[in-house]
């Protein structure tokens, strides 16, 4: 790779929030057709480095060199010209205009007199998803109707359309399924042999290998290592990450856990969900896999509240409920972390409020509350999930994407629901907090709460569930209980294809 030239040189950068070093003297280079992946923990620097790189925060001093040129502080739009192209963590797309018009903002196709060519801005609106392979998503769909994964994948073709020469990709995959993800690989890949240069941040350390060349560790805003990707095997990089060795990942084995808490019986939602019948027990961690789609976010849905169903029956301690709408939800000790983050913090107000707000059909409501409670428990929280800064004060918006991630973890753990739904809880949370999310989840099961964990990650859904239950088309298609399956088996029953033969 060191005989392709090098694109871009980031030497000593040095960037402070008030009360934040975020990065300190950090050297970075890229070269054409490598992907460099950039790791670290949650607050470790990664984003910050990348929005100084494409102009949306300034640096306070260092070097930033493009194809040997020496570069003043970047606008947004020099960034842009230079050929640097970002996808952003949180999604940046305005949810009322429409998927062509997102792709394509400020440089819609025009006619002449000015008219702006929408067959031309939906063609290559279309042609950019293809190229990711998404062939559902129709341009003139507005962006808010979209599901967060088709979201992702819009804000990846809006960048691809611009063929940019430095592409950064801040955990592009984090809400992508198996095949969205190897269909992005497919296109970086295609990339890397136009002599692209990517930098790849991701919490997902299985990533590395498949996609790497080059592998750059951040911690407290410094780089602790820069290594070839053969050398960045899983000890080696965690142990950079987190500056010593990792706990083990699994929680205690032990399971011990009581009577009913939920029942569903035939439970049917129009189009999405078929005669699901489950249990629940207290002090149960049920996992539920299966791939995107399977309907594993309708059935969350459904039970809180969020999706009518057509039929079935919903039962809490043996007694039937009426759930149709959040309230009732909420109301009956159901709490619900859904996949879509948005809307859910108050990004002005400090952590403390955050964790603690009363939640009204998993909204957080405002109300004054006993100050020194609201403190004090929020705290609690905050030390165990490791959020960072540690400061209550801070106001959410100035959080790391992972660290906002802990502060939602944390309000319903705090939340008082006795039943748990939790879709994809680990997202955007590095290896090291992982573990303790897994630790206080099954805290919170030993005090008799009942968790539906939802995953599509196969290590977690092994490691954490009591049980596991496989869904496919929107019905449950197997139940692993003492007896864990293998990843392959786990899989397999979750795969289309593998019944389709023949
Ligand atoms: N606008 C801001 N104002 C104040 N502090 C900020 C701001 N942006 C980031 N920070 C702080 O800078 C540090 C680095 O944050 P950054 O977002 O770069 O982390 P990260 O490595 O991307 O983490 P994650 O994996 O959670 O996304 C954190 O302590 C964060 O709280
Ligand atoms: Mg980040």
């Amino acid at each position: 790779m060191s005989s392709e030239p090098t694109l871009l040189e980031m030497q000593q950068i040095e960037k402070r929030f008030p009360g934040v070093h975020a990065l300190k003297a950090v050297d970075f280079d890229l070269h054409a057709g490598e992907v460099h992946v950039l790791l670290g923990e949650n607050g470790a620097g990664k984003s910050t480095l990348m929005k100084v790189l494409c102009g949306t925060e300034s640096r306070d001093s260092g070097q930033i060199i493009i194809r040997g040129e020496p570069t003043d502080d970047l606008t947004p739009k020099q960034a842009q010209e230079l050929g640097i192209g970002m996808v952003f963590q949180e999604l940046s797309l305005v949810p009322a205009l429409s998927v062509a018009e997102n792709i394509l903002i400020g440089r819609l196709p025009r006619r002449s007199f000015g008219m702006i060519d929408w067959s031309q801005a939906n063609d290559i609106a279309r042609e950019n998803l293809a190229r990711l392979g998404v062939t559902h998503i129709d341009p003139h769909t507005p962006v808010r109707q979209l599901n967060v994964a088709e979201q992702q994948l819009t804000e990846i073709a809006r960048v691809l359309s611009r063929d940019c020469q430095i592409l950064l990709l801040d955990e592009p995959t984090s809400a992508l399924s198996e095949t969205e993800v190897d269909r992005l690989f497919e296109t970086i890949q295609r990339l890397r042999e136009q002599a692209v240069g990517i930098i790849y941040i991701s919490h997902r350390l299985d990533e590395v290998a498949r996609i790497g060349q080059r592998v750059t560790v951040m911690r407290d805003g410094a780089v602790v290592g820069t290594m070839p990707v053969e050398a960045a095997d899983r000890d080696t990089v965690v142990q950079l990450m987190v500056g010593h060795k990792p706990g083990e990942q699994r929680a205690d084995a032990q399971r011990r856990t009581g009577p009913s808490l939920l029942r569903i019986e035939n439970l049917t939602v129009q189009d999405h969900l078929y005669q699901l019948t489950l249990e629940l027990h207290q002090g149960e961690i049920l996992g539920i896999f299966g791939l995107m789609g399977a309907g594993q976010t309708e059935l969350a849905d459904a039970l809180f509240g969020l999706l009518p169903h057509e039929s079935g029956a919903i039962f809490i301690d043996n007694q039937p409920v009426q759930i149709d709408h959040p309230g009732d939800a909420v109301a009956a000790g159901i709490g619900y972390l859904t996949r879509d983050r948005r809307g859910s913090l108050i990004p002005v107000q400090p952590i403390a409020p955050n964790v603690t707000l009363p939640l009204i059909g998993g909204l957080p409501l405002l109300r004054s509350l006993n100050l020194r409670d609201e403190r004090s428990a929020a705290n609690k929280y905050i030390q165990d999930l490791q959020v960072r800064p540690p400061d209550l004060n801070r106001s959410v918006r100035y959080l790391s994407g992972g660290n906002q991630q802990k502060v939602l973890l944390a309000r319903w753990m705090h939340s008082g629901a006795r039943i748990l739904i939790f879709d994809e809880p680990t997202r955007g949370i590095d290896v090291g907090a992982k573990a303790e999310v897994f630790a206080l989840m099954r805290r919170l099961a030993n005090d008799g709460i009942g968790i539906i964990m939802i995953s599509s990650e196969i290590p977690e859904v092994l490691s954490m569930s009591d049980r596991i239950l496989v869904m496919r088309d929107g019905r449950f298609k197997a139940e692993y209980a003492s007896e864990k399956p293998t990843q392959a088996e786990l899989l397999h029953s979750a795969s289309y294809a593998t019944e389709q033969v023949s």
